[in-house]
């Protein structure tokens, strides 16, 4: 297994190229079930998860043809099988198959999924709104059973809490299903935004992506289409955070800084610089860190997945924070591994309180999830001497070329097997 080795101290200069997010990939990839002709994805990221998915879909009789950063999926001959616990204990996504299956083929076996270790994550959400669709769901030894023999009918889901990976479901299954669906309490994410525009490129009917509430006019067959994934903004939130953590600055290309409001407000009032220019946006620090107290929220709150990110930039500000984690609870695996760092965080509940430190020290650390392990690269950048980090398939499965992106603009990283 890999290992990277990580020589803090030096500031980040460059330019960084975003890449297409792998949470927009994801259901984008999924949604090729829905349709009997072939869907192509461009400005696709080159992680393990998208592998993965594409496994899946392999799995299920569809035939894709793979460039650098794009992909053409063809599910013409796609047919329904089980999907087998040993791709989707990998990742959580995988679930995302289930809506379109069950959509288009009208029954659907996807096992229980795994995925990052960041509390209980339940899949409530996502079987109410095919159940409200008309589907039967029942599970046994830890498969998820669908039925529709007679297809799925639009119907008005109001999901408990904004879920994505729910929303996603419902809006997939959705755009097959006879007549209009409302979605309402729907996820506001930019990543469900561009699941949205995939489908209206495959000739789905939907209004009102990116709010609260979806109208999904049903029952079209989907055709043959082309779309290009939107940039990965947790991917430019990390980048940001290097450039701010080492006092560097970093150019951004491709990044949307509309997609990073609470972030760039953040980073602004611990005292970051962050604009947008012609190719993506700029992020530059030259003056001290400030703490600052923020909560994570459903977008267009501050996302849980650049909360470790966040904290390791306050590990080393003037003052103290306090980090509430309100989207996932216990989403603070990070919190002993910054601290063997030299950082210190005390965990309240499902808050971090953040007393910065002048410096912090390499160590060898291990982390059990994306976003905690790439926290724990970032600390790296500043600590004094070496970090070794373990378990880099975690960042492999989420960071295209983590390692060396960083390197290109300064950082004194290797990767030893
Ligand atoms: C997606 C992202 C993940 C991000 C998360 C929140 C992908 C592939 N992953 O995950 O990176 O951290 O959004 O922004 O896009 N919940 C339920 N029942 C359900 C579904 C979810 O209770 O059926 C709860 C979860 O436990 C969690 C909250 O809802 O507390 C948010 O989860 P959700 O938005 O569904 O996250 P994912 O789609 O899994």
């Amino acid at each position: 297994m890999d290992k990277l080795l990580i020589r803090g101290g030096r500031r980040l200069e460059g330019t960084v190229q975003i890449v297409g997010a792998k949470n927009a990939a994801l259901p984008a990839i999924a949604a090729a079930l829905l349709s009997g002709e072939k869907l192509t994805l461009a400005n696709l990221p080159d992680v393990v998860d998208v592998a993965t998915m594409l496994t899946l879909l392999g799995h299920y009789g569809v035939t894709t043809e793979r460039t650098a950063s794009s992909v053409t999926l063809d599910a013409g001959a796609a047919q329904n099988a089980e999907a087998p616990y040993d791709i989707v204990r990998r990742m959580r996504a995988t679930l995302l198959v289930l809506g379109p299956l069950l959509a288009r083929f009208g029954t659907a076996r996807v096992s229980l999924p795994g995925g990052c270790a960041i509390g209980a994550r339940p899949v409530d959400l996502h079987l109410k709104a095919l159940a409200t669709l008309g589907g039967t769901i029942d599970l046994d030894a830890g498969y998820i059973n669908a039925k529709a023999p007679g297809g799925l009918t639009g119907a008005r889901i109001v999901l408990g809490s904004p879920s994505v990976g729910a929303t996603e479901t419902a809006l997939m299954a959705a755009t097959l299903a006879r007549g209009e669906t409302e979605i309402m309490n729907a996820a506001r994410d930019p990543e469900v935004a561009d699941l949205a525009s995939c489908l209206v490129a495959m000739g789905a009917h939907i209004e009102g992506a990116g709010s609260h509430r979806i109208l999904v006019q049903g029952g079209r067959t989907l055709r043959a289409a082309r779309h290009d994934i939107v940039p990965d903004r947790i991917e430019a939130g990390t980048y940001a955070i290097a450039a701010a953590i080492t006092g560097g600055h970093l150019e951004l290309t491709g990044a949307r800084l509309e997609h990073l409001a609470a972030v760039g407000e953040a980073l602004e009032r611990t005292g970051v610089r962050i604009w947008p220019t012609d190719r993506g946006l700029m992020v530059a620090r030259d003056g001290a860190l400030r703490g600052l107290d923020i909560t994570t929220e459903p977008y267009p709150g501050f996302p849980t997945d650049l909360q470790a990110q966040f904290m390791a930039l306050m590990a080393i500000a003037d003052g103290a924070s306090m980090i509430r984690e309100t989207v996932f609870e216990t989403r603070f695996m990070h919190v002993p591994e910054l601290n063997r760092l030299g950082a210190n965080v005390t965990l309240q509940g499902t808050s971090a309180l953040v007393r910065g430190v002048k410096s912090l020290r390499g160590a060898p650390v291990m982390a059990t999830d994306l976003r905690a392990s790439v926290s724990l690269v970032l600390a790296g950048l500043v600590a004094e001497g070496e970090t070794v980090i373990n378990r880099v398939y975690h960042l492999d499965r989420g960071y295209e070329a983590l390692d060396r992106k960083l390197v290109r603009c300064g950082a004194d990283i290797r990767r030893v097997a």
